[in-house]
Order: structure tokens, then C-alpha cells, then sequence
């Protein structure tokens, strides 16, 4: 079982792109399960009342991220183990988070062992682009990375997070572009990787 963990910084279009994973893996018959970290989380901090919505998580104390964070990555690892032999286990999720108390590592090395991925992709686009995609995506709260100079800043620190994490387990690092209005082209690339074909 191969497993890919694609991280990006908000609005850069990662979900976006795993939804056209989904449909070459599907196409290919590849047995596969996208896992969206950010859901994991939420469907536990709405059980505790932390939050009442997505863009909450990352404004709620460090120690409860924290544990939400590791409960998530948990069950994540069990639903990758289901698939067996050949199949693809995918999660979207964050090399970095940026929080009023600072950077949190997304996959710091109690995380990255427990899901102990074979590559973590950076999706990447031009912060102008991704000011664009946010400012489009009405339905989400992403003011808190909606500064060029914060998305620089962030994608600069998302990188050396990447590297940290995939450090201590052995995984490669692969930067996917996804450029403007061809979702599908970086998606071709991450199921290059992942699949060798
Ligand atoms: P998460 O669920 O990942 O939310 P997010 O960070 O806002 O990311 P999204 O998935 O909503 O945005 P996206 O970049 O995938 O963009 P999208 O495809 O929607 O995380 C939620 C929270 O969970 C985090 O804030 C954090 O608190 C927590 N969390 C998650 N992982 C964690 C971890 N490991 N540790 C701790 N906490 C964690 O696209 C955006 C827009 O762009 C759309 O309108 C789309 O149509 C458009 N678009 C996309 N691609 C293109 C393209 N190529 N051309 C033109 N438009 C495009």
C-alpha cells in the first residue's frame, strides 16, 4: 500500500486537485481512499463543542489541536490499512498551520509515524493566484491567510515543515504546481508519483 500525504496552504486548491485524483484513480481501478484531515478533526471537535465550523480548528488552544490532531491521525491510519496490498491511501492535510500562538508542525513525529507515508506533496501556486481562489471560495473563512506577504511567509515555512517531517521517516518531498484552471495537470502528476505510471 502506498500512502501520499498532500499538504498546501489554504485556497491553493489541494482538495480541488484530490478530487481529480480521485477520478483517474477510479478510472485506472486503483483501490484508493482520500481522507480530508481537516474532517477528521472536525467531526471530533463538533462531538466536544469545541468549534462550530472548520475555520475554528486552528483558533482553539494548542494542547486541544493537539489531541484532535493525534485522534485524527489514528483513525486515519486504520482506514489506509483496510485497503491492503496495492491499494492507495491519500490525506489532505497541512505540512504547517498557522495559529495566533504561532506555527504548529501539521505532521510533527508522533503523526508522521503513525501514518508513515511514502511521499508528501507541496501543492503550489503563485500567492496571487491563491489570494484569487480564496476570494472566489465565498463559502470559507480564510482571512487569517489572506495577506500576500502571509501566504509567502507561510508557504516559505510549509516547506521546511514538509522537509522536517518527511526527514523522519524516509519519505520524499514532491512540489506539485497547480496552475490556473488545469487542476487536472497536477493531479496527473501526483498519481505519477504515487502509482510509477
Ligand atoms: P482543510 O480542510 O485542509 O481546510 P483548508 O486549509 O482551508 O483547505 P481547503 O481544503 O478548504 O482548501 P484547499 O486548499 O484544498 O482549496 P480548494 O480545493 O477548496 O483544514 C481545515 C482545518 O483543519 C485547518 O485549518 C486546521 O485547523 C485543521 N488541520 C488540518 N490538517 C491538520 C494537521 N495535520 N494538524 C493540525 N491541524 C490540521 O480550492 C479553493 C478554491 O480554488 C476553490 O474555489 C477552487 O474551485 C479553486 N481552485 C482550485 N484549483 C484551481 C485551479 N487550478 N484553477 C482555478 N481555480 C482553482
Amino acid at each position: 500500500m502506498a500512502i501520499g500525504i498532500v499538504t498546501g496552504i489554504p485556497g491553493v486548491g489541494k482538495t480541488t486537485v484530490l478530487g481529480k485524483v480521485e477520478e483517474l484513480l477510479s478510472k485506472r481501478g486503483v483501490r484508493y481512499k482520500i481522507m480530508n484531515y481537516g474532517d477528521y478533526m472536525l467531526r471530533r471537535a463538533l462531538e466536544g463543542n469545541y468549534v462550530k465550523d472548520r475555520d475554528q480548528i486552528r483558533k482553539l488552544p494548542l494542547n486541544i489541536q493537539k489531541e484532535l490532531q493525534l485522534q485524527a491521525a489514528k483513525a486515519m491510519y486504520d482506514e489506509a490499512q483496510a485497503l491492503g496490498e496495492g491499494g492507495v491511501g491519500l490525506v489532505d492535510t497541512h505540512a504547517v498551520v498557522r495559529t495566533p500562538q504561532g506555527y504548529l508542525p501539521g505532521l510533527p513525529k508522533h503523526i508522521i509515524e503513525i501514518l508513515g507515508p511514502n511521499v508528501i506533496f507541496l501543492i503550489e501556486a503563485p500567492p496571487a493566484l491563491i489570494l484569487e481562489r480564496q476570494k472566489r471560495d465565498q463559502g470559507r473563512s480564510r482571512l487569517d491567510y489572506s495577506e500576500e506577504s502571509v501566504i509567502e511567509e507561510v508557504m516559505q515555512f510549509a516547506r521546511s515543515f514538509a522537509v522536517a517531517s518527511a526527514t523522519l521517516v524516509g519519505a520524499s518531498v514532491k512540489i506539485v504546481i497547480n496552475r490556473e484552471g488545469s487542476p487536472e495537470e497536477a493531479a496527473a502528476e501526483v498519481v505519477k508519483v504515487l502509482t510509477g505510471g
